[in-house]
């Protein structure tokens, strides 16, 4: 299996604030992964640091088996350019058209003609389940709508790993649903590895090759749902979700 993240005994602090003591995992190519853990567990941070947008305060991270200690900006940017984002919220521009949302990343590299930027649109918004909506603006869509435009403007730059920052949050089941499949859909068909942060056990189980749990600053266990299932009590507790009623 081929490793596509790793974060070796990495802590976090801000200021004198610990976040993390020493996280360590493994994430392989074409898995979808799921990090569970209470509020406030450094998870978003974990996302942004595999982005580099952050940095730890001790331990190594590979991306791509790169290590992202000593990159330059320029590196950065090439790195995340393989690196799809779904951050809460979706952050679409209320102003521009779902057309214009979905090529704005596209537009900014330069790379690709009008003609080129009408395909990869119009081949996202129908990997989503949303074709022809390109003329619509963000504001006549549902939540969970948004949610999938925001993933095909990630889907867009043809990213080898997706994160998913708790992407079905205030969604109805329907919606949850839909972007539950659609994970699964972009790792079959794609094979995009996808981390997903969550407090949503039901898709966790129903998505996830593999667990991570996160607890005070270090991984609490890992592994598929029915290894983790036959583990101590701690870990059962968690995953029936009773840590976070
Ligand atoms: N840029 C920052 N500067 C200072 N502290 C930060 C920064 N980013 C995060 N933190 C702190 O790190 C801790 C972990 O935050 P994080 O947002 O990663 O938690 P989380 O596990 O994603 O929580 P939730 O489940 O509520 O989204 C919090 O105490 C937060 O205040
Ligand atoms: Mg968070």
């Amino acid at each position: 299996m081929q490793s596509v993240i790793s974060l070796q005994n990495v802590g976090m602090q801000f200021g004198t604030t610990s976040v993390h003591k020493d996280i360590t995992f493994t994430i392989n190519q074409g898995e979808v992964v799921t990090l569970l853990g209470p509020s406030g567990t450094g998870k978003t941070v974990i996302l942004k640091l595999i982005i580099g947008l952050l940095f730890p305060t001790s331990g190594k991270i590979f991306v791509f088996n790169k290590p992202l200690h000593g990159m330059n900006e320029r590196e950065l940017i090439q790195l995340r350019s393989h690196i799809g984002m779904l951050f809460q919220g979706a952050a679409l521009f209320d102003s521009l058209t779902i057309f214009e949302n979905v090529a704005y990343s596209l537009r900014e590299r330069g790379r690709y003609g009008e003609t080129q930027i009408t395909d990869i649109v119009r081949e996202t918004l129908s990997i989503v389940g949303l074709p022809g909506i390109e003329g619509k603006l963000p504001p006549a869509l549902s939540g969970g709508q948004k949610k999938r435009v925001g993933l095909a403007r990630a889907l867009a730059s043809s990213p080898k790993v997706m994160l998913f920052d708790e992407p079905t949050t205030g969604l109805d089941p329907s919606a949850t649903r839909m972007i539950g499949d659609l994970i699964i859909k972009l790792r079959d068909q794609f094979n995009i590895t996808s981390i997903v942060v969550t407090h949503d056990i039901e898709t966790a189980k129903r998505i996830s090759d593999r667990w991570i749990l996160i607890n005070e600053g270090s991984v609490l266990a890992e592994g598929a749902v029915s290894e983790l299932a036959s583990s101590n009590n701690q870990v059962i507790e968690f995953i029936s979700g009773e840590w976070f009623d």
